[in-house]
């Protein structure tokens, strides 16, 4: 990220997002949010940011907060959700549950400015949102959360979004550390990239297209995985176990056109731990 400045790949991924809402059928993921965070996309079905981008690329952005959000859902005991890198994400100002406690991390210049969207949006922020500002080149995200009030001893899930891309391995190795060794059960959904090469060769161009358009953005990708390292990873954090799934994968769940060609190879990981305290 450019110092100082709010994050632009938190504003292309939102717009895919609002733009998926009244350009892709069926719509796999709904957010009366989308739009209006980002200023509303009436009138304009492709603004700015997802100008260019591919519909199948989009359709991952909001694939990846469907099979989170479902999770979610699934996970009824969790009291408290942390969005890690939350850029635009609404899940917080959609939440009615008042028992549910909603953590926004984010690196502070984009925290800023979201508070700014959100205001001008007239988008009520509900008492269950707590606001974390981290830059994770500085400071955990479990130092940030430890200060915002998080309960360790709670059960608790993470979502990380269109953000292992630009982090380390070791910024992510720590994230899923601190999140599989919490002492209560704990969930993680995040998203990731296979290295290029190790995608068929008709699948390289779209993800060095993407990569390219990010590090333009002054955001590079710095990591990438194999479903098999990534399970490695994840398993050596601690997580009792790993669920994977692939564009077919959820072209299959969602029963969306089975003949959607997979872009670039994203992938989404869902980790569990049952929580116990381990050295
Ligand atoms: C592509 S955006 C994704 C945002 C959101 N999760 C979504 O799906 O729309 C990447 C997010 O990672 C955050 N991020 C990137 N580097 C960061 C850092 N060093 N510390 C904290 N957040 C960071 C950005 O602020 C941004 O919100």
């Amino acid at each position: 990220m450019r110092t100082g400045r709010p994050s632009r790949t938190a504003l292309s991924s939102a717009r895919a997002r609002a733009v998926h809402q009244v350009a892709d059928a069926p719509r796999v993921f709904t957010d009366p949010l989308a739009a209006r965070i980002i200023g509303g996309v009436d009138g304009d079905p492709k603004p700015a940011g997802a100008r260019g981008m591919p519909a199948e690329v989009r359709l991952f952005m909001a694939l990846r907060h469907r099979v989170a959000e479902d999770a979610l859902r699934a996970a009824a005991h969790t009291r408290q959700v942390v969005v890690l890198g939350a850029g635009l994400d609404t899940l917080a100002y959609r939440n009615r549950n008042p028992a549910l406690r909603v953590f926004e991390v984010d690196h502070p210049a984009t925290q800023t400015w979201k508070r700014e969207r959100l205001a001008e949006a007239g988008i009520e922020v509900p008492d269950t949102v707590v606001f974390c500002p981290v830059d994770f080149t500085e400071q955990t995200a479990q130092a940030g959360l430890a200060a915002a009030g998080f309960d360790r001893h709670a059960p608790a899930f993470f979502l990380l979004l269109g953000v292992a891309p630009y982090l380390s391995k070791d910024a992510l190795r720590d994230t899923a550390r601190f999140v599989a060794r919490l002492p209560a059960p704990a969930e993680l959904v995040l998203d990731y990239n296979q290295p290029p090469a190790t995608l068929p060769p008709h699948r390289r161009p779209a993800l060095v297209a993407q990569a390219e358009a990010m590090a333009r953005m002054g955001e590079p990708w710095r990591s990438y995985f194999t479903p098999t390292e990534i399970a490695g990873e994840l398993a050596d954090a601690g997580f009792d176990s790993v669920a994977d799934v692939g564009w077919q994968d959820c072209l299959v769940r969602y029963a969306l056109d089975p003949a959607l060609p997979d872009l670039f190879g994203g992938r989404i990981a869902h980790a569990r731990t049952t929580g116990r305290e381990r050295s």
